[in-house]
């Protein structure tokens, strides 16, 4: 038995310069767990949502000075006294107690600072490893990375309009060699950036932010940097794409503002669906927007075979829209974000819901982030196989990278790899291995 004794909160700033909430929780052993709350940019309209103060004259409105005011006093003084081992109890307590459907009352982002927080000190009253105190107990899994190259879209000012032009070291028999692989290809499209003059600067998630003509251009870029690092595209490092098309939806219609070309869904669809047809693309998230079901129907029926599809705004986390997901057959991924829902707990139903449908999770890590690594945890924790934090560049995303490193060592022949042998056990052959 431990027992929460004490619940702070102060206002911290995310890896943007913008505020965010840190809540610490103390028991009364001694022990301490802190959770730190990241932000998105290019967010889903069905996320929890998250408190800011709104006054332009101070932080510009961003301030989150009430969503720490709401651990301090409230939610302090419903979590203290409460046992720390009951995160599913506690979760619960916090979700009542706002009170409303997407958290807006006392904000998710308060709520979830404490629900991290809570973990995050079980763990430490254990004497135990993040990833081995969470959930079951059961983690061993280490996740396949999906590293961002170039960045673009809500990240980049819109420069390019793909969001995340990403690797999956799909040859890698190992954590750390997937990383290898990465520095590898990281390295070489900067160097080929720099030599046909198209880098523009780094974009939120520390991937280049290319200057190019049309978004096609970019893939011939990034399968040069593949080559150049010495690996055949593919067969060794494959493709995936975040296209983020919530933010190319407008009026009605997809937009690719590079190329000045407008799309129905049946269109932009097609469009996925050729690059993968055309492209050695593994994964796609969000091909569709979030509420377009039939594109992403359109999108699945034709290419689900051989491509993972990631519903990161389609499905915000949240375990009913999973569940109508599944049924209606729109994906066979999901992004896992705790932000877009707002308790770690739900976070992990999410998890194992998509799991129990036979599908994947990618737990995620957001644009705005923090140095925190709770998420690389959660990955092997909950043997979700695959992690997605960005780019291989600045702190906050090297932070999840290494902890994985931490993890893999500290396990040692306990570690499980499956490399991206876990997308052919899930049904996913792409064309390039089906010979
Ligand atoms: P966001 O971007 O954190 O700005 O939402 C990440 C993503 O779309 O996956
Ligand atoms: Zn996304």
């Amino acid at each position: 038995m431990s027992r929460i004794a004490a619940v702070d909160a102060l206002q911290i700033y995310d890896s943007r310069g913008q505020p965010t909430v840190e809540a610490v929780v103390t028991l009364d052993d001694g022990s301490r767990g802190r959770g730190l709350v990241p932000a998105g940019a290019s967010t889903g309209s069905h996320e929890a949502k998250e408190l800011r103060d709104g006054d332009a004259r101070r932080w510009r409105g961003r301030s989150v000075l009430r969503a720490v005011a709401n651990v301090r006093g409230e939610i302090a003084g419903a979590v203290i006294g409460r046992e720390v081992f009951d995160q599913a109890g506690l979760d619960a307590a916090l979700i009542a107690l706002d009170g409303t459907p997407d958290k807006s009352r006392l904000g998710a982002n308060a709520i979830l600072a404490v629900s991290m927080a809570v973990a995050q000190a079980a763990a430490a009253a254990r004497h135990l490893p993040l990833y081995a105190s969470l959930g079951d107990g059961t983690g061993n899994l280490l996740p396949l990375p999906q590293i961002q190259i170039f960045g673009g879209g809500k990240h980049a000012a819109g420069r390019i309009d793909v969001q995340d032009f990403m690797i999956i070291a799909t040859g890698a028999k190992s954590y750390a060699e997937t990383l290898e692989m990465t520095h590898a290809v990281y390295h070489a499209a900067g160097r080929l950036l720099q030599d046909q003059k198209r880098l523009a600067g780094v974009a939120d998630e520390g991937g280049y932010w290319p200057v190019f003509d049309t978004n096609e251009a970019v893939f011939a870029t990034l399968l040069e940097a593949i080559e150049l690092a010495g690996y055949v595209p593919g067969r060794e490092v494959a493709i995936a794409l975040d296209i983020a098309a919530t933010d190319l939806f407008r009026g009605g219609a997809y937009e690719l503002g590079l190329e000045r070309r407008r799309f129905t869904s049946a269109e932009f669809a097609d469009l996925m669906i050729g690059w993968v047809e055309k492209y050695p693309i593994i994964s796609i998230e969000d091909p569709m927007a979030e509420d377009d079901w039939e594109g992403w129907q359109r999108v699945r029926a034709a290419i689900g075979g051989r491509c993972q599809l990631v519903g990161d705004d389609l499905f915000t986390t949240d375990l009913k829209r999973i569940a109508l997901g599944i049924e209606a057959r729109t994906a066979n991924a999901v992004l896992i974000k705790l932000n877009q829902i707002g308790t770690v707990t739900e976070t992990w139903q999410a998890i194992r819901a998509t799991q129990a449908a036979g599908w994947l999770p990618v737990v995620s890590a957001r644009s705005g982030e923090t140095e925190d690594s709770f998420i690389a945890h959660l990955a092997v924790a909950a043997n979700g196989g695959q992690l997605k934090v960005g780019s291989f560049s600045r702190g906050e995303r090297m932070a999840k990278w290494n902890e994985v490193l931490r993890i893999e060592t500290e396990l040692g022949p306990r570690a499980r790899f499956e490399g991206a042998g876990i997308f052919a056990r899930h049904g996913i052959t792409p064309a390039w291995t089906q010979k």
